[in-house]
């Protein structure tokens, strides 16, 4: 890891957006490339339990689906795979990230030829101003974004100036124990401790294993109770807020166990999945 990346010192959001950008610019091309237990735990966990809790909301009718965070989209085409969200009408799907490489590599997928890419960056106050209004309601989902922005406000504003009463968003990120658990075993590289002022209690580079070699993603370590305080300044409703663990059975067992995340994640939930609402009136 370079020293630039693994540099200790964050004295502001914007160079902390900078700091993210950096350790994407080194990870980025191996994230593309990445097979293994990302893609084991994507389809066995993450669209599964996505799926559990947008049925639960939602089972026919039409919506557009916008991905806040999309990436190259793996996770959204496996989600549109996913045994009765195949039955709601989605005429609409719009994805949005920072990375044109990602956006490019998401639009070629199939079921994704005719989704709208929006480059937009989280951290930016307007990011929201470049995404369309429609009449039908919405689901925003963002899997594995919000552990990565050193700061949520823009985020979370733009998001509750996008909803209405009749649209729902799903928040998944890393389990807060999970990744405790992992920085206690010093796996996470190069943490730091919050400064006043921050959303988050520490930072780090969170590793990730692929077959294909391991690297690591920014990671802003937030408990699950100060999720639910933004979400409460912000104006949202918490409708439930669901853990997901890696199913224990020979296949997650050969899986994980030579991975750095090793047996605990098959006895510790690792993700988790906040249900929003945005308040009646804005
Ligand atoms: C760990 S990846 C997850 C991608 C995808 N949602 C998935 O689950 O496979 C995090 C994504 O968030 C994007 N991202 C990180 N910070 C961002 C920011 N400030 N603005 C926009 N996108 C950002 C990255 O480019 C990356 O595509």
């Amino acid at each position: 890891m370079p020293n630039d990346v693994s540099n200790n010192c964050y004295p502001n959001s914007d160079e902390l957006g900078n700091w993210t950008e950096l350790v994407w610019a080194n990870a980025e091309k191996l994230w593309i490339a990445r097979i293994g237990q990302d893609y084991y735990y994507r389809d066995n966990v993450t669209n599964p339990g996505l799926r559990y809790s947008i049925t639960k909301y939602l089972r026919y009718g039409q919506v557009e689906l916008v991905d806040l965070g999309s990436g190259d989209a793996y996770c959204t085409v496996g989600l549109l795979s996913e045994p009765l969200i195949r039955e709601v009408d989605i005429p609409f799907i719009t994805l949005i990230d920072r990375s044109r490489m990602q956006l490019d590599i998401a639009c070629s997928r199939p079921k994704l030829e005719r989704a709208v890419p929006v480059i937009s960056n989280f951290l930016e106050n307007d990011w929201h101003l470049n995404i369309l209004s429609r009449q039908i309601p919405r689901i925003f989902i963002s899997t594995f974004l919000v552990q990565e922005l050193p700061v949520l406000s823009p985020f979370l504003r733009g998001l509750r100036c996008l909803m209405s009463e009749k649209d729902i968003a799903f928040i998944l990120t890393v389990a807060p124990d999970f990744s405790d658990l992992l920085q206690q075993r010093g796996l996470i590289l190069n943490t730091s401790n919050a400064s006043c002022g921050d959303d988050w209690k520490w930072s780090g580079l969170y590793p990730i294993e692929s077959t294909t070699g391991r690297f690591f993603l920014p990671h802003f370590q937030r408990s699950e109770s100060t999720y639910e305080k933004l979400f409460k300044i912000y104006d949202f409703h918490c409708l439930q807020t669901d853990y997901l663990t890696v199913p224990t059975n020979r296949q997650s067992i050969s899986i994980f166990k030579n991975t750095i995340y090793g047996k605990s994640i098959l006895e510790t939930p690792s993700s988790v999945i906040f249900t929003l609402r945005g308040g009646l009136e804005k």
